[in-house]
């Protein structure tokens, strides 16, 4: 199935099929990953911008890679060093880059919703890398992706999903796209840290099965839980004293060895990155044989793959696979 939208903006907007879309796309494109020349012809000619206004390890450099393992040209604006910090404004920033040729613009910035302006004034293709504190569609769909790698389905599955839930775009994206494919998802943390909204986005479960629960107490997100997803504490973006300090933090919502001791015996443990160990997550645990950060990231860069293939350049299905050439199950 081809995706017909020209953005990638939410998961909020994106329906079950483009999402399993994206998510079977990007197996292929993981088994290429695999090989020794990570290199298909499939986006010749076409350009990529990435254009970062807050900082980023993971996102943006998997986003150059899948790029360039699709043979598109990358480039990359860095804020600091551009006419943006001169004054110039993100339309014309936007429009100047379009006007060179630019076929998407992936794009991280501070303002919720900054995409869906782009989106509208610009005939590029825009992908949010994370917007605010509204979305950020590519991590959950990588994070989709990873739980359905070792469990083999996302229905049904119990997530807990723990920490700094309101200030997360990661937790807003997994939940609406968690809810959507029918998986049972617990939110955790302090009640300060727990956003009023999603009792709204709760609403949205029902029709595929799964529910939205919330809770303050980690154990009991924990427990029986097929998988277990821990946040990062957003230490720059507290500004109202929300919790009493970080050591309290870690004593109360911590997750640790002794607390996934209440998990599945055969759970996962996720963490979107960057982590601050010995804060919401304990270094033992993040090390440990049932941690698969270090996929994620992996598989970030096959959904990124997968994502501009599907906006830029492919229909899917077995053209996908043709396009890729061949080899690809
Ligand atoms: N998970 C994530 O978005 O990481 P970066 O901030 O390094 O891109």
């Amino acid at each position: 199935m081809a995706l017909r939208r020209k953005d990638i903006l939410t998961l909020e907007d994106m329906s079950v099929q483009e999402m399993q879309a994206i998510l079977d796309n990007a197996s292929s494109f993981k088994e290429i990953l695999g090989r020794d020349i990570k290199k298909v012809p499939t986006l010749r000619g076409k350009s990529i911008l990435t254009l970062f206004y807050e900082a980023s390890t993971r996102t943006r450099t998997s986003f150059e890679l899948a790029g360039k393992y699709l043979s598109a040209d990358t480039v990359n604006i860095a804020t600091t060093t551009s006419a943006i910090v001169k004054g110039e404004t993100l339309k014309d920033t936007a429009w100047t880059v379009e006007a060179m040729g630019i076929d998407c613009i992936v794009m991280r910035h501070p303002i919720a919703g900054a995409p869906h302006f782009l989106a509208r004034i610009c005939q590029a293709s825009i992908v949010n890398a994370g917007d605010g504190m509204h979305e950020h569609p590519t991590q959950g769909l990588l994070d989709m992706f990873s739980i359905a790698e070792r469990k083999g389905r996302l229905k049904g599955l119990k997530v807990a999903i723990i920490g700094d839930i309101f200030h997360s775009r990661v937790a807003r994206s997994n939940i609406w796209g968690l809810g959507k494919m029918g998986a049972d998802v617990w939110l955790a943390g302090p009640s300060t840290l727990i956003p009023p909204e999603v009792e709204r986005m709760g609403e949205t479960f029902g029709s595929r099965g799964g529910r939205l629960r919330v809770t303050c107490r980690v154990e009991e997100a924990i427990e029986a839980a097929d998988v277990v997803m821990v946040l990062r504490l957003q230490l720059e973006r507290q500004k109202k004293g929300l919790f009493p300090s970080i050591r309290e933090y870690a004593r109360l919502f911590g997750v640790d060895r002794r607390r996934l001791a209440l998990a599945k015996d055969d759970f996962i443990l996720m963490h979107p990155g960057p982590m601050n160990r010995g804060v919401e997550i304990a270094s033992n645990a993040a090390d440990a044989d049932y941690s698969v950060i270090i996929d994620q990231v992996t598989n970030g860069v096959a959904v990124r793959m997968a994502v501009l293939y599907l906006l830029l350049g492919g229909g899917g299905g077995e053209e996908a696979v043709a396009d890729k050439g061949g080899e690809v199950r």
